[in-house]
């Protein structure tokens, strides 16, 4: 679009953008698993306090970059130090946006076949695992199913250009306001149904008794790195995001909104899962294998469970593709913004581009099964690289950028204007410039240090 840039038309519109780039399958399965492993309610109170000196400033910081730049990553950053090579942080950005919406699209796709899996009914005695792998194309013996989950990407990739086609508000805006609410009443009536099970009480134990012997030092490692990601923070979402906000929108405020709906939502996912998983006998399984074997398996079980799995299946394909729609934005934005393409044409060109590198991730389970980096298949891979090093870089450089280049003082004025019913205080520049680098470059260096030497 030509002229002048889009904006927000309402304060909930632009809240219900972001929590929905934030709410994502980080939420629904992610944090209720790593809270059950690291001592329940002990890793919560953790948990909240990362979100609290982390989450929270890093919040701030990026809808600050975008309100005062009204620019993609890479502009932002150009604007704020011109002729530097700070734009390169921008860059990264994009390009993180780039990769992980590359496979996040293949996840969610399996999530939008299993909501037709539910339909055809989820029944007491069926192999799960054999119905997962068949879904993300394993051969089972009857020969590799390469097209399916591809077409299933494909899908979910159009879902996404569709809205972002459309623009900030009849596109972005228009469709948060509506699956944002259809969202959580379906957490809502999930959490209702597994809290009400027999035998749900086992789950609310394991799930809420704090465990304080389960906390070691990667306790604390775990709750910063789930703090930090699960906000969509480090790659310019939320500068892109920010960037559509008006003079008069309160920084402190809708930063306090984004973050308190997000963990909220997090903390409400493990009341839907762990009751219903325990009163069923299950064990509570790590990553996808909780979410697409052991969960089939316990709606199975429930009396008109796969209406429950229908709307369960629903719920992550709506918490992921709100959270597409925002990587596609900050690569649309960039493109739109800096390369004067038209945003229909930067959408559909991209979203195809995204698509095709998207591919080997689905394919890593079939023609490129014997495929490894670090033990890890493709679909890991993308995902270390994209969580492990180019995110946190990202935040790292974008906290010292604004911590000591814009100044954290400069920072914190702006974001005060005008002031909201969170003032953002000095406490501010303290967790900028030192807590929050710090607590990145420890994840960093012990995270690699995992990976290589674990
Ligand atoms: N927050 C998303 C989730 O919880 C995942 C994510 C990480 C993300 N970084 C992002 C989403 C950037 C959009 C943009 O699933």
């Amino acid at each position: 679009m030509i002229g002048e840039r889009e904006h927000w038309t309402t304060r909930v519109g632009f809240i219900l953008a972001a929590a929905g780039s934030a709410v994502g399958l980080g939420n629904i399965w992610r944090f209720p698993y790593v809270t059950g492993v690291n001592g329940g309610a002990a890793f919560i109170v953790i948990y909240l306090i990362a979100i609290i000196i982390i989450g929270y400033p890093m919040m701030v910081t990026e809808m600050t970059l975008g309100k005062k730049t009204q620019k993609n990553p890479v502009g932002a950053f150009k604007a704020m130090a011109p002729n530097t090579p700070w734009w390169l942080v921008g860059a990264l950005g994009v390009f993180t946006g780039f990769v992980i919406l590359s496979y996040y699209s293949v996840v969610a796709g399996w999530s939008l076949a299993y909501i037709f899996r539910a339909i055809a009914g989820f029944a007491p005695g069926m192999d799960f695992a054999e119905l997962f792998y068949t879904t993300i194309g394993v051969d089972i013996g009857e020969g590799p199913n390469i097209i399916t989950p591809i077409i299933w990407h494909l899908v979910f990739m159009a879902l996404t250009v569709g809205i972002i086609a459309g623009g900030v508000v009849r596109g972005i805006q228009r469709w948060v306001k509506i699956l944002m609410p259809v969202l959580l009443i379906l957490l809502l009536i999930l959490v209702v149904r597994a809290v009400t099970l027999p035998g749900s009480g086992a789950g609310l134990a394991f799930y809420l008794s704090p465990d304080f012997s389960a906390v070691t030092g990667q306790t604390f490692l775990d709750a910063i790195a789930q703090s930090f990601f699960t906000l969509s923070l480090g790659m310019g979402a939320i500068i892109t995001y920010g960037s559509y906000l008006g003079k008069d929108s309160t920084i402190g405020d809708n930063g306090g909104w984004v973050v308190g709906l997000d963990t909220g939502i997090a903390i409400i996912a493990g009341f839907a899962i762990f009751p219903a998983v325990f009163a069923l006998g299950l064990e509570p399984g790590a990553g996808p294998g909780l979410t697409f074997i052991t969960l089939p398996a316990v709606f199975a079980e429930l009396p008109a469970g796969s209406f429950f799995g229908f709307l369960f299946f629903l719920l992550l394909s709506i918490a992921a593709l709100t959270s597409a729609i925002s990587l596609l934005e900050v690569v649309v934005a960039w493109l739109v913004d800096e390369k004067n393409w038209t945003r229909a044409k930067a959408s559909v060109l991209m979203g195809l581009v995204i698509f095709l590198v998207g591919i080997p991730t689905s394919l890593g389970y079939n023609v490129f099964g014997d495929f490894s980096f670090l033990g890890m298949d493709v679909l890991d891979t993308y995902d270390w690289f994209a969580n492990a090093l180019f995110l946190p870089i990202g935040g790292l450089l974008t906290a010292i950028f604004v911590g000591y280049v814009w100044q954290a003082k400069r920072a914190q004025e702006f974001a005060n204007d005008p002031p909201g019913k969170i003032p953002i205080g000095d406490w501010y520049g303290v967790l900028i410039r030192y807590v929050v680098p710090a607590a990145i470059i420890i994840v960093l260096i012990f995270g690699l240090i995992d990976t290589f030497a674990g």
